[in-house]
């Protein structure tokens, strides 16, 4: 049925391409943010847009403090998703995994092609110097009352190292992605609403150039039209299963 079919159209392609969003890391207790229990039923998009940083750093640091304590508490763990990738990856089904994701779950998965489109929540970034710093002991400063915290080295303000709305995305990360976007000859999107630019234009590459798009995701997309293999369902049901058909278990 449709899993062996997709799961055969990825066995026998020489170069696949993911590309992952919040829905991935929803199970691991991570919101997305259009879903049904996303962070824009709670958040105004606006507070994550650069100009607010820029306008209130202190202010930010305060409410996303909340959001660190909330779902980056320690104990946030790869679900059976993340597990699938990398598994195929490693069995060499997999050759480069794009993420939307700033939670370093692929990563921690095992994953070891990963491109972070949108940066990292690990780290921060001076807005004047460009040193990066670990977001623990920055956390720590913040809890205590310094925010915005500022730069040992120039006293610039840092900021979470992760792309907000209005910001450039990593220039390399964005190059790696759109050439391998433009070499697949099977694109999987898994987990994205496929709605924020430039991520959801890589899929599109892809299928102009002629890959088989293959899209997992809970809700419809705006490529969904043109995916030969559509899973209307859940990443960490789909995913796994799709794993074991191309490479046993
Ligand atoms: P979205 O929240 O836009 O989309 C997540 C999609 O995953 C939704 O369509 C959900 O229905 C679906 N979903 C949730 N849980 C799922 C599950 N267990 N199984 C299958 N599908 C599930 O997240 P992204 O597409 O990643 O950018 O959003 C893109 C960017 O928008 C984010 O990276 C972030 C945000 O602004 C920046 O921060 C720059
Ligand atoms: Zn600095």
């Amino acid at each position: 049925e449709a899993l062996a079919s997709a799961a055969r159209t990825i066995r026998d392609a020489d170069e696949i391409v993911a590309l992952t969003g919040a829905g991935v890391s929803t199970a691991s207790g991570i919101p997305d943010f259009r879903g049904e229990d996303g962070l824009w039923q709670q958040y105004d998009p606006a507070d994550f847009h650069v100009d607010r940083f820029r306008a209130d750093p202190a202010g930010y640091w305060d409410q996303h403090l909340d959001l660190y304590d909330e779902f980056f508490d320690g104990d946030v763990a790869p679900n059976a998703a993340h597990d699938a990738l990398s598994d195929l990856e490693a069995a060499g089904h997999l050759d480069t995994l794009v993420t939307q994701n700033i939670d370093g779950l692929h990563a921690e998965a095992g994953s070891d092609s990963v491109v972070r489109l949108h940066g990292t929540a690990a780290n921060t970034v001076c807005q004047s110097c460009r040193e990066r710093y670990d977001v623990e002991p920055i956390l720590e400063r913040a809890r205590d009352g310094d925010v915005p915290p500022t730069c040992d080295e120039c006293d610039g303000t840092l900021k979470p190292d992760t792309v907000l709305f209005g910001e450039r995305l990593p220039e390399r990360a964005l190059m790696r992605s759109q050439a391998a976007a433009r070499s697949a000859d099977v694109f999987l999107a898994i987990g994205s609403s496929l709605t924020v630019e430039p991520a959801a234009s890589l899929p599109r590459t892809a299928a102009d150039r002629g890959a088989t798009l293959v899209i997992v995701n809970l809700d419809e997309t705006p490529l969904t039209d043109r995916a030969a293999h559509d899973f209307r369902a859940d990443v960490t049901d789909v995913v796994p299963r799709l794993r074991d058909a191309i490479v046993g278990d």
